[in-house]
């Protein structure tokens, strides 16, 4: 049996996983104008970023497709943390783990990393892929975060205060403004927008913004596909999680969807000590 997950269905061809001989085949097809918005590959006009000033960023790729999946960001020697719409993506496609890896210590996606083979992915239970609430999700990997430039970044606290027109910064290996994937991490500087014309914004796109998210604004800045699962960070911290945005990226009016890490401090750490 074929099983060909949503996610991994690009504009002209799919990547089927047989069940029985566990072969990943591309099946060329017509998809037409298909696009996978959060599974999607950008930073828009941001900058070259170095790894040695975001040694916690990490991204997770799909081996057989030489595809990144999304962003990861190293919150423990043994974990990341990302986007739950990510991790529903690896395990709704039945895939074996072994496909993917985080690779991380390298500010090139595929030169000079240093690879994680990937242990267990724990999504949040209370996620739903229809409102993108809760949209969190943990992966442990195997070998240990210690190379020179892997290390953990710090969380938002339960009370981190998200203070709207504030300066964060978003970052991936996601679609640049160019339309490929980066090769080198990016940068981009956004703003926080406060929560209700954020909800005003979405709402007329019939998307509700949940207590469980913060959106921040670039004026043409944003991420892209590739970028779920990145990085918010502010104050040498993680703050958000890269969800959704206005197609194409880089909206000139709707601000970026982030998952709201300060909500899930607590969650994150009962993880981490039960699994
Ligand atoms: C990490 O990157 C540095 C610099 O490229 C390299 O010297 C080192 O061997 C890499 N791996 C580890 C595990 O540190
Ligand atoms: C934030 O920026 C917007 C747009 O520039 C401005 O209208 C608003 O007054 C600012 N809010 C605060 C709290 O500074
Ligand atoms: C915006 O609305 C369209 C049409 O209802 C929907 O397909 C799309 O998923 C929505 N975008 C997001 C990010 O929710």
């Amino acid at each position: 049996m074929f099983i060909c997950p949503i996610s991994y269905i690009f504009t002209a061809f799919a990547l089927c996983y047989n069940t029985v001989s566990g072969e990943v085949v591309k099946e060329l097809k017509n998809y037409g104008n298909t696009r996978i918005d959060h599974v999607s590959y950008r930073i828009v006009n941001g900058n070259d970023a170095d790894i040695k000033d975001y040694p916690f960023a990490a991204l997770i790729f799909f081996t057989p497709a030489s595809k990144l999946i999304g962003g990861a960001t190293i919150i423990a020697p043994l974990w990341t943390v990302t986007a739950a719409d990510i991790g529903t993506t690896i395990e709704k496609g039945n895939i074996p783990l072994n496909l993917f890896t985080i690779r991380s210590n390298s500010s090139y996606q595929d030169e000079l990393y240093s690879e994680h083979s990937i242990a267990k992915i724990i999504i949040h239970k209370a996620f739903s892929m229809e409102s993108h609430d809760y949209n969190i999700a943990m992966i442990k990997v195997n070998n240990p975060f210690n190379g020179r430039y892997e290390k953990p970044i710090a969380l938002a606290e339960k009370d981190y205060k998200y203070t709207p027109n504030t300066t964060v910064y978003v970052i991936g290996w996601g679609r640049t403004e160019k339309g490929e994937l980066s090769k080198v991490l990016k940068y981009g500087r956004v703003t926080i927008v406060d929560s209700y014309s954020c909800r005003s914004y979405w709402r007329l796109n019939e998307t509700t913004i949940t207590y469980r998210m913060v959106c921040a604004f670039g004026a043409g800045t944003d991420p892209c596909t590739g970028d779920v699962g990145s990085a918010l960070l502010q104050s040498d911290k993680l703050i958000g999680i890269a969800l959704f945005w206005r197609t194409p990226c880089g909206d000139l009016v709707f601000p970026t969807v982030y998952t709201k890490v300060s909500e899930f401090h607590s969650w994150i750490l009962e993880t981490m000590q039960t699994d």
